[in-house]
């Protein structure tokens, strides 16, 4: 070891400053488990280089199928420590179904304990992902771990992804899942007045757009992370936390994932991001009230610098003709719940809507449950004040976080009370 040359030792202390530099993010002061959050943030961050590596050389098509498998297996293995779906448990029986007309495979997790049972309660759940990412494999850890916990049936649909199949293709494959096991309940002995549905993210959005949908032949619904609305990008959670995971689940960019969704194109991305794609008079329209901050954001989840700011908006600029395949979509209440207006809320199932402190779309989650209140709809809202926007996936493995775990307990919770 003496004999170490001061070449190795220049090379470890280069690779140390290289790791300690790439680790680093700016991250704010209450975070929870700092270093295993800089740890999921680089591992994010390192898929995001290695993808566009592979765009760049050509071996790789943004959203294709060689890139969602490798998305899969990121996400599998920082959520469970392996890259592998493990198939069996001592705990459930786990199989596929599929629907009739489309073939949409479900992955059905049933806890052994409910077997013996005729009548069981079920929790649909839709993946997050951006409608563009993701499947029930890169889920699987969460959607065990909720049948599990719970004891509930868990079935985990794996709907058809943007932009190969935009709107309305991924929420009509989740209704057309709901109704396939409606429809055969008696044979997987499924009680159809007990049926709970959720998702995080963009699948916090198609929960409650199922919801709009089925009104109250849902029980529950799980709004988790969710995103709402494409109507503005000036909301306060925007401004407050775009500088943290800015490479990663904070980018703004991510429009791109609604662009995707609602087969739009991509020319406008910069425009969204500065709220130039809706025009004055939209944005003096009464789809604006929906979103204004002033009325539905409670000052107790806004930081201390923005708190006694008046949260109107300006609405003297952008195009002057909103680009029409966004204004159909912008403000279709099933691709945007925000849209939604009063009438529409008022007959939903009982919500319990949660959301993470630090993500750029905070303000989606907390102004939807604020708005089902207005409407009469019994709400639950949790945010978690020191998180970010996916730590729910991390359930387990090295970087499990006790947020997650949090997460989980709250929902299922929630399960045995309500459903
Ligand atoms: C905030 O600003 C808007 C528009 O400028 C104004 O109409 C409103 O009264 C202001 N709200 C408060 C509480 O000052
Ligand atoms: C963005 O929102 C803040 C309040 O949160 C407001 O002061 C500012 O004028 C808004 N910017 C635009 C361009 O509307």
């Amino acid at each position: 070891m003496l004999a170490m040359s001061w070449k190795s030792v220049m090379f470890i202390v280069l690779i140390g400053l290289v790791v300690n530099w790439y680790l680093d993010t700016p991250l704010p002061d209450d975070m929870q488990e700092k270093w295993k959050v800089r740890l999921i943030d680089a591992g994010m961050r390192t898929y995001g280089h290695l993808q566009r590596f592979l765009v760049v050389v050509g071996l790789l098509d943004p959203f294709s199928p060689l890139d969602r498998w490798l998305v899969d297996v990121f996400v599998t293995t920082m959520t469970t420590g392996r890259p592998w779906v493990q198939r069996v448990d001592k705990a459930l029986v786990i199989r596929d179904i599929f629907t009739t007309t489309n073939k949409i495979q479900m992955r059905m997790y049933e806890p052994k304990t409910s077997l013996h049972q005729n009548k069981r309660p079920v929790f649909f759940y839709f993946h997050g992902g951006g409608f563009s990412l993701m499947s029930i494999e890169s889920y699987d850890a969460l959607t065990r771990k909720l049948a599990r916990e719970s004891g509930v049936v868990v079935i985990s649909v794996n709907y058809r992804l943007s932009p190969q199949n935009p709107y309305p293709t991924p929420l009509n494959d989740c209704l057309e899942a709901i109704d396939h096991v409606v429809s055969t309940s008696q044979e997987l002995r499924i009680d159809t007045d007990r049926i709970a549905v959720g998702g995080d993210s963009a699948g916090g959005n198609l929960a409650a757009s199922v919801s709009l949908r089925l009104k109250k032949k849902i029980r529950l619904q799980f709004l988790l992370v969710p995103v709402f609305q494409m109507f503005t990008y000036n909301t306060t959670s925007m401004i407050s936390n775009r500088k943290y995971f800015s490479k990663t689940v904070n980018n703004l960019f991510q429009v791109v994932f609604w662009t995707n969704y609602i087969g739009c194109g991509n020319e406008y991305i910069l425009d969204m991001i500065e709220n130039k794609h809706t025009s004055p008079k939209l944005k003096n329209s009464e789809y604006s009230t929906y979103v204004d901050q002033e009325r539905w954001m409670n000052r107790k989840y806004i930081e201390e610098k923005l708190k006694n700011k008046n949260l109107s908006q300006r609405t003297d600029f952008g195009f002057k003709e909103t680009p029409f395949c966004f204004e159909e979509r912008m403000l279709d209440p099933y691709i945007c719940p925000l849209m939604a207006n009063k009438q529409m809320l008022t007959d939903l199932p009982r919500a319990y809507v949660m959301t993470a402190g630090y993500d750029i779309i905070r303000d989606d989650g907390i102004m939807y449950a604020e708005r089902l209140k207005d409407a009469g709809v019994s709400i639950d809202l949790v945010n978690h004040k020191t998180s970010f926007h996916n730590a729910l996936t991390f359930v387990e493995g090295p970087l499990a976080l006790s947020v997650a775990k949090q997460t989980i307990h709250g929902i299922v919770n929630y399960l045995h009370l309500h459903l």
